[in-house]
């Protein structure tokens, strides 16, 4: 059976890309091939790993290209052209647009470093998320994978972990942990029962 095709779209250091590369190649993803990474970010280290990782790459922005639209059909032309099954989001942080997610239903998945429907939405990406579980004073925050529909977060839940937060947390300690913990292990193993489910269906 033909293995499900996956672009991975990062924006930052890319340790969950980094996560996949490493399933991949122990076999915990074997019903997918991790077959291009874009970057909306020029110069971003996930390019470097997925470089190294022997992936192709491409950096594509809103700002060469003069806005969303031109950026997102220019992602749609990248994906045909790799012949791309699966979307995964691994710290994109850019919003994509109900035109482009109605284009892949169930075929686009994210991280998000709490559990949801807590801590989500629009304005909750990166150290904002930690800061709000602290400020909350949660005794157990963690991690999900989610399918993307044009709800910020709001797609159908895949999998999800928790995480203890700790006394004297600061929100990059915290940050760490749910990686470490939870979001490094969920996100190929949720990337590895989408592939199933789209290779099943081919
Ligand atoms: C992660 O916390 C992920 O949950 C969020 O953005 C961060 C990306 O980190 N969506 P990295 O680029 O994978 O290291």
């Amino acid at each position: 059976m033909r293995r499900a095709r996956i672009a991975v779209l990062v924006s930052g250091g890319g340790t969950n890309l980094q996560a996949l590369i490493d399933a991949q190649a122990k076999g915990v993803i074997h019903s997918g091939e991790l077959s291009l990474v874009i970057s909306n970010c020029e110069g971003a280290y996930a390019l470097t790993r997925a470089e190294n990782a022997g992936i192709p790459t491409l950096t594509l922005t809103k700002k060469a290209l003069g806005g969303q639209t031109p950026f997102e059909a220019a992602i749609i032309k990248a994906l045909d052209e790799y012949q791309i099954d699966l979307i995964v989001l691994a710290g994109f942080l850019s919003i994509l647009t109900e035109d482009f997610t109605a284009r892949y239903p169930r075929r686009i998945i994210n991280i998000h470093p709490s559990l949801i429907p807590a801590f989500c939405g629009k304005g909750y990406y990166g150290l904002r998320v930690h800061e709000a579980a602290l400020e909350r004073g949660v005794k157990l925050t963690g991690a999900t994978v989610h399918f993307v529909n044009e709800i910020p977060d709001g797609g159908e839940i895949i999998l999800q972990q928790a995480v203890a937060v700790q006394a004297g947390d600061t929100p990059e300690v915290l940050q760490r942990r749910v990686m470490e913990e939870a979001e490094w292990s969920l996100l190929p193993r949720a990337t590895e029962i989408v592939c199933q489910e789209i290779c099943e269906q081919k």
